[in-house]
């Protein structure tokens, strides 16, 4: 079995780190000049490691195995979530270039852009695999500010760039390496995870109406305060959910806004960005249900209107099984009882791939289940035997294993 460079590996894990570095973190928002330095920073390795490499129209970073036979293609992100940790994408990255220099052959390596979903939802494997309109690209906006995706693009030199495109007929699938951002592994004392499969999420921005109006002297009764409104309609889902959710579901309101939000203002106007997650499509379905029935009775009783906007949505995808045995095989090799079969509560670029592709993934564990913080961290150790698990699994993979 192939052997990686664990000293090289961790090197480059570092170097990648301080491109953007915020603290123990990392601040690397799509299409950031730390992103875009991050991105030609992959070309550069990747090119170094002997693969045909590039920037394709939409940021993706490909390198490509000259080599003739079946291949396989690895990959992950580079950008992150504003003030985040250093390894969520960065590891399965640094991952597939680690693979396609033990190997020497049979790799391709990609980084996708904006798995993090500052503009868009996986723009750059959807891209990929040919599920990115140019129409959408018109209408993408940067989630902070709302600079058009196209303005970016252009800032980023990738204006009027092709954008590549999946041949199936070349890989035998695709396996992305990625930190657990949970505590399954270190709690069970496990090393390695196997990802059976990986969540669909459906996304929503609740916009509540009602009167702005002065904090003094408009009286309790006739108020429309729609903060109220969202405060209420909030409470409701976390009363109602539990009882219509599965095990393992998860929701979360991880923006929320009053217009004004000043002290002495009644806020005529407040946005919630809400989203639910699961693997099961028919418990993403009865949640979108109870969803619509809490609004459409937040409207009945008023004051405030209630509306359900800009609804977003990724499919749960179950992982190949065969990649899964692979993957299992050689955890078993390297960690021997220490690994474990889970589902992935977040999203990733691999569900997306898997529209097309056999597909699997590898998971390490994340100290303490943090992850979106800029206290992210893997155990060196565990960093290393997770790259060469990964390499032998897609070794065998590439050997008809
Ligand atoms: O939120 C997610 O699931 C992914 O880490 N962007
Ligand atoms: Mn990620
Ligand atoms: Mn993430």
């Amino acid at each position: 079995m192939p052997d990686i460079n664990p000293d090289r590996l961790l090197a480059d894990l570092q170097e990648l780190r301080q491109i953007g570095a915020y603290k123990t973190g990392v601040h690397r928002p799509t299409f950031s000049a730390d992103d875009i330095r991050s991105r030609h920073w992959l070309e550069a390795k990747l090119t170094e490691a002997g693969l045909d490499a590039s920037i394709d129209g939409i940021g993706n970073v490909i390198g490509r195995c000259r080599a003739p036979g079946g291949k396989l293609i690895l990959g992950s992100h580079l950008e992150t979530q504003p003030h985040a940790g250093w390894l969520d994408g960065a590891l399965g990255v640094v991952y597939g270039l680690e693979v396609a220099r033990a190997l020497g052959q049979g790799i391709d390596v990609a980084a996708w852009t904006d798995e993090e979903g500052h503009y868009g939802s996986f723009l750059g494997s959807r891209s990929f695999i040919g599920a990115l309109p140019e129409a959408e690209i018109d209408r993408c906006r940067f989630r902070e500010d709302g600079t058009p995706l196209r303005d970016a693009l252009a800032r980023a030199g990738l204006a009027g760039r092709s954008r590549v495109q999946i041949d199936p007929a070349r890989y035998l699938g695709y396996l992305e390496a990625h930190i657990e951002q949970g505590a399954t592994l270190e709690d069970a004392g496990h090393r390695i995870g196997i990802v059976t499969a990986i969540v669909g999420s459906h996304r929503f921005k609740i916009v509540f109406e009602g009167v702005q109006n002065h904090a003094g002297t408009t009286r309790m009764a006739v108020r429309k305060d729609a903060g109220v409104a969202l405060v209420r309609l909030a409470n409701a889902i976390y009363d109602r959910f539990p009882m219509v959710a599965g095990p393992r579901t998860v929701w979360t309101a991880g923006h929320i806004a009053l217009d004004p939000s000043a002290p002495s203002i009644v806020p005529g106007r407040a946005e919630m960005l809400f989203q639910f997650r699961d693997t099961d499509p028919a418990v993403l379905a009865r949640l979108d249900q109870e969803l619509e029935a809490l609004v459409a009775a937040a409207n009945r009783d008023g004051p405030c209107r209630v509306t359900l906007t800009e609804p977003g949505q990724s499919v749960p995808r179950a992982m190949d099984a065969g990649f899964q045995d692979a993957l299992e095989r050689a955890a078993e090799r390297h960690a021997p009882g220490l690994h474990q079969r889970l589902p992935s509560g977040a999203g990733h670029d691999a569900q997306i791939l898997a529209e097309r592709l056999p597909s699997g993934m590898l998971f390490v564990p994340s100290i303490g289940g943090i992850s979106h913080h800029y206290a992210e961290d893997t155990k060196p150790e565990d960093i290393v035997q997770g790259c060469q698990v990964f390499a032998d699994a897609a070794a065998a993979l590439l050997a008809g294993g």
